[in-house]
């Protein structure tokens, strides 16, 4: 449904191409007075909040290999893929987050391909990477199906996706429906419109596990698990539609520690990895 809805829109895409050109992803919050110290302090920030991303990553399986990064956002992910010896090419559907990525590798003197380029029209050749890795991106883009299919294209045989997309029902999509919408008495519009319309780029989509083993069915085979997020324990600071009184009174008294205790079930976060049939 959607996927149906999302399909084959140039506008959404031009939106979500917009939205990410104004705020790079993880730029929220540090000031770009510095730039060392601001790729530091986005570093920093990002595996503090969200310390599972290194140990799904696992970037230092890289090394020697031909690793792409699709949707290298302000590059903190794609970095840590260089500086572990892989042979990368990152892309991203703006210019923004390709200027940051290369920047960033330039201050560190490290060396890698980064260019604009649409996940959903991946510009190599069929069985090119070792290794596609795309986190937090896929589902922003209006044919994720489309996107997951060009993961596995540009693949080796016995290559690894390593992919996350947002997980369906979560704490998250729960509390963006209670802000636009039940406290608005409107509580009939699902926790998953309220992601489609508010979380980051227009048109965000959501997928269960079933639904995240059904989008891979085209792998060898997939895993596919719920992880629960700095999103929905509210770690970052808010968005700036956010910040007026009522939201900061929220934030404060946020149950952080009960959310915690509930575990990964309705965390934002599904990590997948998934491997391409045949031998590498
Ligand atoms: C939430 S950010 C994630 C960035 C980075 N992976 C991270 O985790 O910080 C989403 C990124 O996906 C990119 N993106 C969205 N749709 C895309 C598409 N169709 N092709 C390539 N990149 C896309 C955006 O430009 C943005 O940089």
């Amino acid at each position: 449904m959607q996927d149906r809805i999302a399909r084959d829109t140039d506008a959404l895409k031009d939106a979500v191409r917009r939205h990410w050109q104004a705020e790079p992803c993880g730029t929220r919050g540090a000031s770009p007075a510095e730039r060392r110290a601001f790729f530091d302090e986005i570093e920093r920030d990002r595996y503090a909040w969200e310390p599972y991303i290194k140990p799904f990553a696992r970037f230092e399986r890289g090394r020697g290999l031909k690793v792409l990064e699709v949707g290298v956002g302000a590059g903190t992910d794609f970095i840590n893929w260089v500086r572990n010896g892989a042979v990368a090419t990152g892309v991203d559907l703006t210019e923004q987050g390709v200027a940051l990525t290369k920047e960033r590798l330039a201050l560190e003197g490290l060396s890698a391909e980064v260019m604009v380029a649409d996940a959903e029209r991946l510009p190599f050749p069929d069985g090119t990477f070792d290794i596609v890795y795309s986190y937090g991106v896929l589902h922003h883009s209006p044919d994720t199906r489309a996107a997951v299919k060009e993961v596995h294209r540009v693949l080796k045989p016995g290559g690894t996706a390593i992919v996350m997309v947002y997980h369906h029902p979560s704490w998250v999509g729960f509390m963006l429906w209670g802000v636009h919408y039940a406290a608005r008495m409107r509580p009939w519009v699902s926790p998953r419109q309220a992601v489609f319309e508010h979380l980051e780029s227009p048109g965000t989509k959501a997928y269960t596990v079933d639904e995240g083993r059904e989008l891979f069915a085209g792998f060898a085979r997939a895993d596919v698990r719920p992880q629960l997020s700095h999103g929905d324990l509210l770690l970052m600071p808010p968005a700036t539609k956010y910040r007026k009184w009522h939201h900061r009174l929220a934030w404060s008294l946020y149950p952080r520690w009960m959310v915690r205790r509930l575990g990964d079930r309705l965390g934002t976060g599904l990590m997948i990895e998934a491997v391409k049939a045949g031998a590498p």
